[in-house]
Protein backbone atom coordinates (compact mmCIF):
# COMPACT_ATOMS: atom_id res chain seq x y z
CA UNK A 1 0.00 0.00 0.00
CA UNK A 2 0.95 3.26 -0.92
CA UNK A 3 2.28 5.36 2.48
CA UNK A 4 0.78 8.77 1.95
CA UNK A 5 1.67 11.42 4.10
CA UNK A 6 0.27 14.82 2.45
CA UNK A 7 -2.79 14.82 0.37
CA UNK A 8 -3.96 17.91 -1.60
CA UNK A 9 -7.54 17.92 -2.84
CA UNK A 10 -8.74 20.61 -5.68
CA UNK A 11 -6.87 23.49 -3.46
CA UNK A 12 -8.17 26.35 -5.10
CA UNK A 13 -6.18 29.77 -3.65
CA UNK A 14 -7.07 33.48 -4.58
CA UNK A 15 -6.84 37.23 -2.89
CA UNK A 16 -8.99 40.16 -3.00
CA UNK A 17 -12.30 39.93 -4.91
CA UNK A 18 -14.55 41.37 -7.42
CA UNK A 19 -12.46 43.01 -10.30
CA UNK A 20 -9.39 43.08 -8.11
CA UNK A 21 -9.29 38.94 -7.81
CA UNK A 22 -5.67 37.93 -7.89
CA UNK A 23 -5.92 33.70 -8.96
CA UNK A 24 -3.20 32.10 -7.83
CA UNK A 25 -3.90 28.33 -7.00
CA UNK A 26 -5.87 26.52 -9.48
CA UNK A 27 -7.19 23.14 -8.61
CA UNK A 28 -4.06 21.64 -7.69
CA UNK A 29 -3.94 17.83 -6.60
CA UNK A 30 -0.76 16.18 -5.00
CA UNK A 31 -0.09 12.83 -3.10
CA UNK A 32 3.20 12.89 -1.73
CA UNK A 33 4.84 9.47 0.01
CA UNK A 34 6.28 9.45 3.35
CA UNK A 35 10.36 9.71 2.95
CA UNK A 36 10.00 11.62 0.24
CA UNK A 37 12.18 14.81 -0.19
CA UNK A 38 10.20 16.61 -2.71
CA UNK A 39 11.68 19.69 -4.89
CA UNK A 40 9.05 22.43 -5.88
CA UNK A 41 10.00 24.81 -8.36
CA UNK A 42 8.12 27.47 -10.54
CA UNK A 43 8.34 31.39 -11.32
CA UNK A 44 8.56 34.09 -9.03
CA UNK A 45 5.32 35.47 -8.12
CA UNK A 46 3.06 32.01 -9.00
CA UNK A 47 2.15 31.10 -5.79
CA UNK A 48 5.07 28.68 -3.91
CA UNK A 49 5.00 30.73 -0.40
CA UNK A 50 1.43 30.81 -0.68
CA UNK A 51 0.99 26.68 -0.81
CA UNK A 52 3.38 26.22 1.74
CA UNK A 53 1.51 28.26 4.43
CA UNK A 54 -1.77 26.21 3.02
CA UNK A 55 0.25 22.97 3.97
CA UNK A 56 1.48 24.66 7.37
CA UNK A 57 -2.15 25.55 7.78
CA UNK A 58 -1.73 29.47 8.98
CA UNK A 59 -3.96 30.18 5.42
CA UNK A 60 -5.55 27.60 4.48
CA UNK A 61 -6.82 27.51 1.01
CA UNK A 62 -10.44 29.29 -0.22
CA UNK A 63 -11.36 25.64 -1.29
CA UNK A 64 -10.38 22.48 -1.67
CA UNK A 65 -8.57 19.95 0.96
CA UNK A 66 -5.37 19.86 2.59
CA UNK A 67 -4.77 16.33 4.80
CA UNK A 68 -1.74 15.44 6.71
CA UNK A 69 -2.18 11.34 7.10
CA UNK A 70 -1.17 10.55 10.56
CA UNK A 71 0.23 7.23 9.64
CA UNK A 72 0.39 4.69 7.60
CA UNK A 73 -1.85 2.58 9.10
CA UNK A 74 -4.31 4.41 10.58
CA UNK A 75 -7.95 5.21 8.33
CA UNK A 76 -8.66 8.43 9.21
CA UNK A 77 -6.65 11.25 8.29
CA UNK A 78 -6.25 14.49 9.79
CA UNK A 79 -7.85 17.50 8.07
CA UNK A 80 -5.70 20.53 8.27
CA UNK A 81 -7.46 24.06 9.46
CA UNK A 82 -5.35 25.02 11.45
CA UNK A 83 -1.39 25.36 12.44
CA UNK A 84 -0.38 22.01 14.07
CA UNK A 85 2.58 20.24 15.14
CA UNK A 86 2.50 17.51 12.24
CA UNK A 87 4.02 20.32 9.75
CA UNK A 88 7.26 22.49 10.19
CA UNK A 89 8.40 25.16 8.16
CA UNK A 90 11.65 26.57 7.90
CA UNK A 91 11.49 30.15 5.55
CA UNK A 92 14.45 31.53 3.74
CA UNK A 93 14.94 34.78 6.80
CA UNK A 94 16.62 33.28 9.83
CA UNK A 95 13.87 32.93 12.24
CA UNK A 96 16.14 32.58 15.43
CA UNK A 97 15.20 34.14 18.66
CA UNK A 98 19.00 36.66 18.67
CA UNK A 99 18.78 36.76 22.60
CA UNK A 100 18.91 32.56 23.01
CA UNK A 101 21.86 30.18 22.52
CA UNK A 102 21.96 27.64 19.45
CA UNK A 103 20.71 25.29 21.90
CA UNK A 104 17.82 27.33 23.62
CA UNK A 105 16.60 28.37 19.96
CA UNK A 106 15.99 24.50 19.36
CA UNK A 107 14.94 23.65 22.69
CA UNK A 108 12.25 26.48 22.61
CA UNK A 109 9.53 24.86 20.73
CA UNK A 110 9.65 22.22 23.26
CA UNK A 111 9.15 24.58 26.01
CA UNK A 112 5.92 25.76 24.61
CA UNK A 113 5.07 22.42 23.25
CA UNK A 114 5.34 20.58 26.47
CA UNK A 115 4.82 23.09 30.03
CA UNK A 116 3.16 26.82 30.21
CA UNK A 117 3.62 29.31 32.84
CA UNK A 118 1.84 28.08 35.45
CA UNK A 119 4.28 24.67 35.58
CA UNK A 120 7.02 27.09 35.03
CA UNK A 121 6.36 29.25 37.60
CA UNK A 122 4.93 26.47 40.18
CA UNK A 123 6.58 23.30 39.63
CA UNK A 124 10.42 24.40 39.51
CA UNK A 125 12.19 21.46 40.01
CA UNK A 126 9.81 19.05 37.85
CA UNK A 127 10.87 22.03 35.28
CA UNK A 128 14.26 22.56 35.74
CA UNK A 129 14.63 18.40 35.24
CA UNK A 130 12.62 18.55 31.90
CA UNK A 131 14.74 21.46 30.91
CA UNK A 132 17.18 19.46 30.98
CA UNK A 133 16.11 16.73 29.06
CA UNK A 134 15.33 19.79 26.51
CA UNK A 135 18.00 20.99 26.23
CA UNK A 136 19.97 17.70 25.69
CA UNK A 137 18.03 16.38 23.33
CA UNK A 138 18.40 20.07 20.97
CA UNK A 139 22.11 19.97 21.72
CA UNK A 140 22.18 16.05 20.40
CA UNK A 141 20.48 17.45 17.20
CA UNK A 142 22.79 20.43 16.64
CA UNK A 143 25.05 17.72 16.59
CA UNK A 144 23.68 15.31 14.57
CA UNK A 145 23.26 18.72 12.08
CA UNK A 146 27.47 18.96 12.85
CA UNK A 147 26.68 22.28 15.08
CA UNK A 148 28.62 20.41 17.98
CA UNK A 149 30.62 23.65 18.19
CA UNK A 150 27.81 26.24 17.86
CA UNK A 151 25.81 25.00 20.50
CA UNK A 152 26.42 27.97 23.07
CA UNK A 153 26.41 30.53 20.20
CA UNK A 154 24.14 33.33 19.56
CA UNK A 155 22.67 33.85 16.47
CA UNK A 156 24.83 37.23 15.89
CA UNK A 157 27.91 35.02 16.26
CA UNK A 158 27.54 32.19 13.48
CA UNK A 159 27.64 32.45 9.92
CA UNK A 160 24.13 32.77 7.92
CA UNK A 161 24.70 28.90 7.07
CA UNK A 162 25.18 28.03 10.63
CA UNK A 163 21.90 29.82 11.47
CA UNK A 164 20.28 28.20 8.85
CA UNK A 165 21.41 25.04 10.05
CA UNK A 166 19.69 25.54 13.71
CA UNK A 167 16.83 27.11 12.44
CA UNK A 168 16.18 23.34 10.77
CA UNK A 169 17.07 21.93 13.54
CA UNK A 170 14.17 24.13 15.25
CA UNK A 171 12.18 22.17 13.59
CA UNK A 172 13.24 18.77 13.24
CA UNK A 173 13.10 19.02 17.03
CA UNK A 174 9.20 18.74 17.10
CA UNK A 175 9.50 15.78 14.76
CA UNK A 176 6.83 17.19 11.97
CA UNK A 177 5.38 14.48 9.78
CA UNK A 178 6.38 16.89 6.95
CA UNK A 179 9.14 19.48 6.95
CA UNK A 180 8.71 22.58 4.83
CA UNK A 181 11.54 24.51 3.43
CA UNK A 182 11.19 27.83 1.81
CA UNK A 183 13.72 28.83 -0.54
CA UNK A 184 15.89 28.12 2.83
CA UNK A 185 19.82 28.02 1.27
CA UNK A 186 18.82 31.03 -1.08
CA UNK A 187 20.59 33.88 0.65
CA UNK A 188 24.22 31.61 1.28
CA UNK A 189 26.94 30.99 -0.99
CA UNK A 190 27.50 27.86 -3.17
CA UNK A 191 29.83 25.96 -0.93
CA UNK A 192 27.89 26.39 2.38
CA UNK A 193 24.56 25.63 0.36
CA UNK A 194 25.99 22.28 -0.93
CA UNK A 195 27.02 21.86 2.63
CA UNK A 196 23.36 22.04 3.46
CA UNK A 197 22.35 20.04 0.85
CA UNK A 198 24.51 17.44 1.77
CA UNK A 199 22.85 17.57 5.25
CA UNK A 200 19.45 17.28 3.81
CA UNK A 201 20.62 14.12 1.63
CA UNK A 202 21.94 12.35 5.17
CA UNK A 203 18.53 12.53 6.41
CA UNK A 204 17.68 11.10 2.94
CA UNK A 205 19.68 8.18 3.59
CA UNK A 206 18.36 8.24 7.48
CA UNK A 207 14.96 7.39 5.38
CA UNK A 208 15.96 4.74 3.31
CA UNK A 209 17.80 2.94 6.65
CA UNK A 210 14.17 3.36 8.32
CA UNK A 211 12.42 1.78 5.22
CA UNK A 212 15.14 -0.90 5.34
CA UNK A 213 13.76 -1.64 9.14
CA UNK A 214 10.09 -1.61 8.52
CA UNK A 215 9.37 0.83 9.46
CA UNK A 216 7.75 4.63 8.30
CA UNK A 217 10.71 6.89 7.00
CA UNK A 218 11.09 9.79 9.73
CA UNK A 219 11.82 12.78 6.88
CA UNK A 220 9.15 13.80 4.26
CA UNK A 221 10.82 17.41 2.93
CA UNK A 222 9.12 19.68 0.79
CA UNK A 223 11.41 22.29 -0.34
CA UNK A 224 11.09 25.49 -2.48
CA UNK A 225 14.49 26.48 -4.43
CA UNK A 226 14.98 28.64 -7.77
CA UNK A 227 17.87 26.29 -8.08
CA UNK A 228 17.50 23.75 -10.37
CA UNK A 229 20.87 21.38 -9.87
CA UNK A 230 19.42 21.84 -6.21
CA UNK A 231 16.20 20.69 -7.27
CA UNK A 232 17.37 17.80 -8.95
CA UNK A 233 20.06 16.99 -6.91
CA UNK A 234 18.39 16.92 -3.12
CA UNK A 235 14.69 15.59 -4.16
CA UNK A 236 13.80 12.42 -5.58
CA UNK A 237 10.66 14.29 -6.91
CA UNK A 238 10.75 17.65 -8.90
CA UNK A 239 7.56 19.21 -8.90
CA UNK A 240 7.38 22.17 -10.81
CA UNK A 241 4.12 24.98 -10.63
CA UNK A 242 3.14 27.44 -13.51
CA UNK A 243 0.66 30.30 -13.69
CA UNK A 244 -1.47 28.91 -16.72
CA UNK A 245 -5.30 29.24 -18.06
CA UNK A 246 -7.32 26.63 -17.23
CA UNK A 247 -10.40 25.52 -18.88
CA UNK A 248 -13.13 25.53 -16.43
CA UNK A 249 -16.43 23.23 -15.80
CA UNK A 250 -18.10 26.14 -16.87
CA UNK A 251 -16.37 26.51 -19.98
CA UNK A 252 -14.67 29.45 -18.82
CA UNK A 253 -11.15 30.13 -19.04
CA UNK A 254 -9.65 31.12 -15.59
CA UNK A 255 -6.24 31.50 -14.68
CA UNK A 256 -4.02 30.53 -11.95
CA UNK A 257 -1.05 28.03 -11.16
CA UNK A 258 -1.38 24.11 -11.45
CA UNK A 259 1.33 21.54 -11.28
CA UNK A 260 2.87 21.48 -14.94
CA UNK A 261 6.00 19.21 -14.12
CA UNK A 262 6.19 16.17 -11.46
CA UNK A 263 8.99 13.31 -12.68
CA UNK A 264 11.34 11.22 -10.65
CA UNK A 265 14.77 12.80 -10.14
CA UNK A 266 18.07 10.96 -9.40
CA UNK A 267 19.22 11.10 -5.67
CA UNK A 268 23.30 12.19 -5.66
CA UNK A 269 24.08 11.17 -2.19
CA UNK A 270 27.29 12.88 -0.38
CA UNK A 271 29.80 9.99 -1.38
CA UNK A 272 27.92 9.75 -4.76
CA UNK A 273 29.50 11.03 -8.04
CA UNK A 274 27.15 13.10 -9.84
CA UNK A 275 25.80 12.60 -13.10
CA UNK A 276 26.16 15.46 -14.76
CA UNK A 277 24.26 14.39 -18.31
CA UNK A 278 21.55 13.33 -16.47
CA UNK A 279 20.63 16.34 -14.56
CA UNK A 280 21.70 18.20 -17.54
CA UNK A 281 18.82 16.33 -19.13
CA UNK A 282 16.22 16.81 -16.55
CA UNK A 283 17.41 20.67 -16.38
CA UNK A 284 16.50 21.02 -19.73
CA UNK A 285 12.71 19.14 -19.63
CA UNK A 286 12.09 21.42 -16.81
CA UNK A 287 13.04 24.97 -18.14
CA UNK A 288 11.05 23.70 -21.26
CA UNK A 289 7.76 22.53 -19.02
CA UNK A 290 7.91 25.09 -15.90
CA UNK A 291 9.86 28.57 -17.23
CA UNK A 292 9.42 28.23 -21.04
CA UNK A 293 5.93 30.70 -21.31
CA UNK A 294 5.18 29.52 -24.45
CA UNK A 295 4.66 26.06 -23.47
CA UNK A 296 1.10 25.54 -22.78
CA UNK A 297 0.40 22.04 -24.40
CA UNK A 298 -0.01 18.93 -23.57
CA UNK A 299 0.22 18.86 -19.48
CA UNK A 300 0.60 15.47 -18.98
CA UNK A 301 3.79 15.23 -20.92
CA UNK A 302 6.04 15.74 -17.83
CA UNK A 303 3.20 15.00 -15.04
CA UNK A 304 4.62 11.51 -15.03
CA UNK A 305 5.59 10.51 -10.96
CA UNK A 306 2.50 8.25 -10.61
CA UNK A 307 2.46 6.29 -13.50
CA UNK A 308 6.36 5.59 -13.68
CA UNK A 309 6.27 5.28 -9.92
CA UNK A 310 2.90 2.68 -10.07
CA UNK A 311 4.46 0.64 -6.90
CA UNK A 312 7.36 0.58 -4.61
CA UNK A 313 9.31 3.28 -3.21
CA UNK A 314 10.40 6.18 -5.82
CA UNK A 315 14.20 4.65 -4.91
CA UNK A 316 13.17 1.42 -5.25
CA UNK A 317 11.26 1.89 -8.66
N1 LIG B 1 -1.09 38.20 1.73
C1 LIG B 1 -1.27 38.38 0.43
N2 LIG B 1 -2.21 39.22 -0.03
C2 LIG B 1 -2.44 39.40 -1.35
N3 LIG B 1 -1.75 38.78 -2.33
C3 LIG B 1 -0.79 37.91 -1.93
C4 LIG B 1 -0.49 37.68 -0.56
N4 LIG B 1 0.51 36.77 -0.48
C5 LIG B 1 0.82 36.46 -1.74
N5 LIG B 1 0.06 37.14 -2.62
C6 LIG B 1 0.11 37.04 -4.09
O1 LIG B 1 0.09 35.65 -4.43
C7 LIG B 1 0.93 35.42 -5.54
C8 LIG B 1 1.91 34.32 -5.21
O2 LIG B 1 2.79 34.77 -4.21
P1 LIG B 1 3.91 33.84 -3.57
O3 LIG B 1 4.58 34.62 -2.51
O4 LIG B 1 3.33 32.53 -3.19
O5 LIG B 1 4.90 33.61 -4.81
P2 LIG B 1 6.19 32.68 -4.88
O6 LIG B 1 5.95 31.66 -5.93
O7 LIG B 1 6.53 32.20 -3.52
O8 LIG B 1 7.29 33.70 -5.42
P3 LIG B 1 8.86 33.84 -5.05
O9 LIG B 1 9.54 32.75 -5.82
O10 LIG B 1 9.22 35.18 -5.56
O11 LIG B 1 9.01 33.69 -3.57
C9 LIG B 1 1.57 36.75 -5.92
O12 LIG B 1 0.82 37.31 -6.97
C10 LIG B 1 1.39 37.58 -4.65
O13 LIG B 1 1.27 38.93 -5.00
MG1 LIG C 1 8.07 32.58 -2.15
Amino acid sequence: MEDIVLELKNVNHWFGSGAKQNNVLYDLNLKIRAGQIVSLIGPSGCGKSVLLRAIVGTHPPREGHIIVHASDNVQSAIMKHKPGRDVGIVYQQYSLFPFLTAVQNVAFGLMLDQTNIPFRAFRPFKWRHLRKQHLAEAATLLERLKLKNAIHKYPSEMSGGMCQRVAIAQALIMKPMILLLDEPFGALDEATRTELQDMLLTLYAENNQTIQAGQRPPYTIIIVTHELNEAIRVGDRVIGLSMNWNWRKDHAIYPGTTIVYDKRAPIFLPEQEIDYAMLKKQKEEISHAVFDASFQQDRDEFRQFWSENKTGRSQDA
